[in-house]
């Protein structure tokens, strides 16, 4: 740290202190690095609203997707008097003070609908901002204290100016970057294999490892692809840099700016293929954007950002040659492969390997091991439903088979279990049974990771805390949730713990179905109702449903 830094940090302990989201810090880091020049801050309302209206900054220049800091209400309460914000990690380090010029309650449907052309949620960039992002913006210029922390491939992580110098000294002039959320195959090496030899240039792979789609593999399991791929490029050709970007999967606006970084990075070109940063269906299963139209845009603003596109159509791999061709370059009666993402983690899930034609051996032994068979992966079965559904009944003798059964560690949350544990200080106010339903699944969705089975069974009656579960659990592996759908009546008539006569009396306030809510799931992949069939039959029938779902081995 530098004396100026270090008077910073100084004075960082004289303001309030704001602690930032995995896309601010990102933000924030290629704002103080240079990757995301011009910015020197985050944006403040003018900037804003002209980027929103017109794709440019105040001052002109091209930008296509606002770089804003949301803040709660609660933290403008606390921060707004100030003139300036301590910005820290979720560690408490101070990165950055920010001086403020503008606090402002920005139209987020609005934002959605001029970025990404939608408002529909399906979008993550769309689901981001309507669902996850906080109401209030803050703008202003930004004094770094210290870059943010990375404990992972140090090695590989550089600034715009790092780069720049090691180009430099490798005496590169041309750079092709090539821009991914994904591991490297046979068809992308080849497109960038051809890329080098037809502009005569080096490569830069500038993987994304800040934030990417939601169920993307991690950053770790593909940076281990990344570096067998280097191996495959002849000697001082290519080279491999780790970008800190949070992706918004904004098509082609996000594809301006990839463009904008990897200039700021000091490269000349960028390679842009199909459905560039796209990001998937929409809600009428319907691609958000088209294919070729992140081509189109930067073929369009190509000159003002100093950087050219190197286009290239979608790469399929001939059998007859042994070698991959632009699918417009096939003959008619050509026989081709393609292998596409929900094939590829198809092949995964039964454990079938990926075939060599497709990905370099060492990619697929990666992946293999990062995403084993689903007979060998984490598992979390949720089940939800009325008290005296009949749920712990259920769990436990799930919980049996699956230990007779034996293939993986198994741990039942009971909801009676997790309050005596986990959540012993908390009541049933809808705040405190969302708490209690987000560390049931926090703890779920790590035993998930680790390849061991979680059963969860608390009541959980409200689909944006099963939701959110559902989303975190789903990164890490299975997720089964079952919703045991034994009516009020039943329930009430077996009354095993007194509980309901009490809350008909009003001596319970807040209960379940009584005197508050209980939301029906619409997307369980399992529905059983306890009032007329024995449970152990029960627990068969799940039993089954979840072997036929390919989670645990069929030993008929
Ligand atoms: S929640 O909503 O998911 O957090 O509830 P959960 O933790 O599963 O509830 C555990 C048991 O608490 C008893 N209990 C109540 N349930 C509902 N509403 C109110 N107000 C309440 N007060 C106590 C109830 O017996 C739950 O156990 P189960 O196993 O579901 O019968």
């Amino acid at each position: 740290m530098n004396s100026n830094n270090l008077k910073l940090k100084a004075e960082a302990n004289n303001y309030p202190s704001l602690v930032l989201s995995n896309r601010n810090l990102c933000d924030l880091e290629l704002i103080m690095n240079g990757g995301f020049n011009p910015l020197n801050g985050f944006m403040s309302k003018t900037d804003y609203t002209s980027v929103i209206s017109n794709m440019r900054l105040n001052d002109g220049s091209l930008w296509p997707i606002p770089i804003t800091l949301d803040v709660d209400e609660k933290s403008i309460f606390n921060i707004s008097s100030s003139p300036k914000i301590t910005l820290r990690d979720k560690e408490g380090f101070a990165i950055a003070l920010l001086e403020i010029e503008d606090i402002w309650q920005p139209d987020l449907e609005l934002e959605a609908e001029s970025v990404f052309g939608t408002n529909d949620t399906k979008h993550p960039g769309v689901q981001y901002l309507l669902r996850k992002s906080k109401k209030n913006y803050i703008g202003g210029k930004i004094e770094k204290i210290s870059a943010p922390h990375h404990y992972d491939n140090k090695d590989l992580r550089h600034t715009p100016d790092d780069l720049k110098s090691i180009f430099k000294n490798k005496k590169w002039d041309k750079i092709i970057a090539f821009q991914t959320r994904n591991p490297l195959h046979k068809a992308h090496f080849e497109l960038t294999m051809r890329s080098m030899k037809e502009l005569n240039a080096n490569l830069l792979i500038h993987p994304v490892v800040g934030m990417t789609k939601p169920g993307d593999v991690n950053h770790f399991t593909r940076t281990r692809c990344y570096k067998h791929i280097m191996n495959e490029y002849s000697k001082n050709t290519a080279f491999l840099s780790l970008l800190p970007l949070a992706m918004r999967m904004g098509g082609p606006k996000e594809t301006l700016l990839h463009a904008i970084i990897r200039k700021n990075y000091g490269c000349t070109h960028l390679i842009v293929g199909r459905d560039h940063a796209g990001p998937g269906l929409n809600s009428n299963n319907e691609p958000f954007y088209g294919a070729y139209e992140a081509q189109e845009l930067l073929e369009k603003y190509q000159n003002e950002l100093e950087i050219k596109m190197v286009p290239f159509k979608f790469m399929v791999f001939i059998p007859r040659t042994g070698k991959y061709k632009a699918i417009d370059d096939v003959a008619k009666d050509e026989e081709y492969k393609t292998l596409s993402g929900t094939e590829l983690r198809q092949l995964l899930d039964e454990g079938k390997g990926i075939p060599e034609w497709f990905t370099f051996k060492s990619v697929a032994h990666e992946l293999e091991a990062s995403n084993p068979r689903l007979t060998k992966r984490g598992l979390t079965i949720f089940f939800t439903g009325l008290s005296g559904s009949g749920k712990s009944t259920l769990a436990n003798g799930l919980l049996t088979r699956l230990l007779e059964e034996g293939s993986r560690p198994v741990t039942l949350l009971d909801g009676d279990i997790v309050r005596t544990h986990l959540s012993s200080e908390l009541g049933f106010s809808k705040e405190h049974r969302s708490i209690n339903i987000k560390r049931i699944g926090y703890v779920a969705s790590e035993i998930t990771k680790n390849g061991g089975i979680a059963i969860c069974a608390p009541i959980a009656p409200y689909e944006d805390d099963r939701k959110y579960n559902r989303g975190l659990i789903s990164n890490e592996g299975g997720y089964v949730e079952i919703f045991v759908n034994t009516p009020l009546e039943k329930c009430e008539e077996r009354d095993s713990k007194g509980l309901y006569a009490l809350a008909r009396e009003g001596k319970i306030k807040e209960f379940t179905g009584i005197s508050d809510p209980y939301e029906v799931p619409k997307d369980a992949e399992i529905v059983v109702n306890s009032s007329d069939e024995n449970p152990e039959i029960l627990v068969k029938k799940i039993y089954e449903q979840i072997v036929n779902m390919g989670f645990i081995e069929d030993n008929k």
